[in-house]
C-alpha cells in the first residue's frame, strides 16, 4: 500500500533537520524595495548587498546583446572561460571550476567532502552562506568567533578541529569585518590538517590574493566571483581554485550547464574589459574612504576600516535596526543582521558618490531630529 497517500502527510518524508532549519536571510532586489515604499526604482540607494554600482563593462553588455547562442546548452566544461580564467588569475586550467557565483562553489565544496555529521569551522561573524550550505548538506557547523580585533581564534579552530571538523571557509577580505587573512594565519590552519577555503570575493578591492599558493599546498583552495568588481552580481558567476584531484571532481559532481550561456558570455567580455573595470575599482576604493571618513563624523556612528567594498559600523547610543528603519523609509538600504555578535552593527556597502552623500544627509538628519528611538 502506498502509506504516503493514505497518511497525505508529506513532512515525514522531508528532512527533518532541514525542516527545523532557519532559511538564510537574503536581500531584496530594487523592483520590490521600490514597490514596498512606494518610490520609483531610481530613488533605490541599494547599499545592502555589496553590489557594484556601476553594473557590467561595456563590453559584457554589448556582448551579452550581440550573443546569438542563448538557445544552446553552455558548455559543461566551460573551455573557454577557464582558459580565460587561467590566464587571469594566472593557474594551470585544470585547477579551476566555475559555477552560478561562488555560493554554488561553497555548497559544491561542501558536497564534496562532507559526510553525514562530518563538521565544518566557520569563524563568526562571517559570511552566513557557509553555515548555511554546511547545514543543507548535512554537516555540522562548528561556530568559533573571531577576537576582538577580528583575526581568527587559531587555539578555538584547534579545538574544532579535534572533534570532528575537517573544512574551514575563511573569508578575505572577510565579510562583514572587512579585514583580510595574513598567509601566515592560512598556514597554522593548513599545519592542523583542515581543507582550507580563502574566499576572495572581495580581493579586487584590498588584500592579497592567494591563488598563486594554491599549487604548492595540497589542501589550499581559492573561490573569486564577478559578483563585485565586475558587477555580475544578477548574473551568477563565480569560481575557485582548487587542489587537482578536488577540481576534477567538483567538475565530475556539479549539474553540468552551471554556469549559463550569458555568464559564460559576460565572464569573458569583462576579462576583456580589465581597464575600466580596474578603474571603477579605483573609484569605489576612494569612495570607500571618503565613506569611512563622512560616517566617522557621525556621532553615533563607528567604522571599522576595511578592504572590501562595504564598511561594518558599530552603531552606539541607538539601536542599529531603529537607524536601519529609519534610513530605508528615506529609501536608503543598508544591511542589519540580528545575530548575537552583529546586532549593534549596520553594514553599508561602497556605492556612487550621490549615494554617499544621500546616506550622509540622512544620518545627519536623525542627529538633527529628537526622536531617537
Ligand atoms: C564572502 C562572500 N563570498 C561569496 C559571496 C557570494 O558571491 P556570489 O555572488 O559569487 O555567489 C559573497 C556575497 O556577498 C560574499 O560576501
Amino acid at each position: 500500500m502506498d502509506t504516503t497517500r493514505a497518511t497525505g502527510d508529506i513532512t515525514r518524508l522531508l528532512r527533518p533537520d532541514l525542516l527545523a532549519m532557519e532559511g538564510y536571510e537574503p536581500i531584496e532586489p530594487i523592483d520590490v524595495l521600490a514597490e514596498a515604499l512606494g518610490i520609483p526604482p531610481e530613488r533605490v540607494v541599494k547599499l545592502d548587498g555589496n553590489e557594484n554600482p556601476y553594473g557590467p563593462s561595456p563590453k559584457a553588455l554589448a556582448a551579452l546583446a550581440d550573443a546569438r547562442s542563448y538557445h544552446i546548452y553552455p558548455d559543461p566544461l566551460q573551455r573557454k572561460v577557464r582558459r580565460a580564467l587561467a590566464a587571469y588569475v594566472g593557474a594551470e586550467e585544470d585547477l579551476i571550476v566555475a559555477g552560478a557565483g561562488s555560493d554554488e562553489l561553497i555548497d559544491l565544496v561542501l558536497r564534496a567532502t562532507l559526510s553525514p555529521g562530518d563538521g565544518v569551522v566557520n569563524c563568526v561573524p562571517t559570511f552566513g552562506m557557509y553555515s548555511f550550505s554546511t547545514s543543507v548538506c548535512g554537516g555540522r557547523v562548528f561556530d568559533v568567533p573571531r577576537r576582538e580585533d577580528f583575526t581568527l581564534d587559531l587555539p578555538g579552530i584547534e579545538e574544532a578541529v579535534g572533534q570532528g571538523a575537517k573544512v574551514i571557509f575563511i573569508a578575505s577580505p572577510n565579510n562583514p569585518t572587512g579585514n583580510a587573512v595574513s598567509l601566515r594565519e592560512v598556514e597554522a590552519l593548513l599545519e592542523l590538517g583542515l581543507l582550507v577555503v580563502v574566499d576572495e570575493a572581495y580581493v579586487e578591492f584590498g588584500g592579497e590574493s592567494l591563488v598563486s599558493r594554491v599549487p604548492e599546498r595540497e589542501r589550499l583552495a581559492v573561490l573569486r566571483t564577478f559578483s563585485k568588481w565586475a558587477g555580475l552580481a544578477g548574473l551568477r558567476a563565480g569560481y575557485g581554485v582548487f587542489p587537482p584531484a578536488l577540481a576534477s571532481l567538483l567538475l565530475r559532481i556539479k549539474s553540468p550547464y552551471n554556469l549559463n550561456v550569458a555568464a559564460q558570455v559576460a565572464v569573458l567580455a569583462s576579462l576583456e574589459d580589465l581597464g575600466v573595470l580596474r578603474e571603477r575599482i579605483a573609484c569605489l576604493v576612494a569612495e570607500r574612504e571618503r565613506l569611512f571618513e563622512g560616517l566617522g563624523r557621525i556621532p553615533f556612528l563607528r567604522p571599522y576600516p576595511s578592504q572590501g567594498n562595504f564598511l561594518l559600523c558599530r552603531v552606539e547610543d541607538l539601536e542599529a535596526r531603529w537607524v536601519r528603519d529609519r534610513l530605508a523609509e528615506r529609501g536608503i538600504f543598508v544591511r542589519y543582521f540580528d545575530t548575537p555578535l552583529l546586532r549593534g552593527h549596520l553594514r553599508i556597502s561602497v556605492g556612487l558618490p550621490e549615494h554617499t552623500d544621500a546616506l550622509l544627509r540622512a544620518l545627519n538628519d536623525l542627529i538633527a531630529t529628537d526622536s531617537h528611538r
